[in-house]
C-alpha cells in the first residue's frame, strides 16, 4: 500500500520515464544518423514510427491527466497559458511528425545517405521537443506538485 505521496511520486515517475523514452529515441536517431548503413532509411523509418506510437501516448496520457487537472487547480493566467501553449504543441509535434514520416517513406529503401531534409526535419523536432520537455518538467509538473488539490485529484485517478 502506498500513502498519497509515495503514490504521486509514482505517477510522476511513470511520466519522467515516458520523457526518458523520448530520450532513448533521440540517441538512437543520433546513432542512425551519423553511422550510416546500408538498411540506414529502414531502421530510420522503423525507429521515427515506433517513436510516434510512443509520443502520442504520452500526449495523451498528459491531455487527460496532466492538463486539465492544472487548469482546474492552478487557474492562474501564466498557468492557463503555458498548458495552451504546450497543447498547442502536441497538435505542431504530431503534423511535423507526419510531415517527417511521409518524407521517410517517399525516400526509396536504397538511398544509403539520408537525405538533408530529413536530417533539418528530425534535428528541429528533436531540438523543439527537448525545449517543450523541458518546459513541462521544470515548471509545470513541479507547480500540480505543489498543489494539494491537484494531488487529491491524482490520487483519484490513479486508484
Ligand atoms: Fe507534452
Ligand atoms: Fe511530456
Amino acid at each position: 500500500m502506498f500513502s498519497r505521496k509515495e503514490t504521486v511520486d509514482r505517477q510522476y515517475l511513470k511520466i519522467s520515464r515516458e520523457h526518458q523514452i523520448v530520450k532513448d529515441y533521440f540517441l538512437k536517431f543520433q546513432q542512425i544518423l551519423f553511422e550510416e548503413k546500408s538498411n540506414t532509411m529502414k531502421m530510420l523509418r522503423k525507429s521515427v514510427k515506433h517513436f510516434e506510437e510512443e509520443l502520442l501516448s504520452h500526449f495523451r496520457l498528459e491531455e487527460i491527466f496532466i492538463f486539465p487537472t492544472a487548469l482546474l487547480c492552478i487557474p492562474d493566467i501564466t498557468t492557463v497559458d503555458l498548458v495552451l501553449k504546450l497543447q498547442k504543441e502536441h497538435g505542431l509535434f504530431e503534423r511535423d511528425m507526419k510531415t517527417l514520416l511521409t518524407m521517410i517513406e517517399d525516400t526509396p529503401g536504397t538511398v544509403k545517405e539520408i537525405p538533408d531534409p530529413i536530417r533539418t526535419a528530425l534535428s528541429s523536432l528533436t531540438t523543439a521537443f527537448i525545449h517543450h520537455a523541458e518546459n513541462e518538467m521544470n515548471v509545470l509538473f513541479p507547480e500540480i506538485d505543489n498543489d494539494e488539490r491537484a494531488n487529491k485529484i491524482i490520487e483519484g485517478f490513479v486508484k
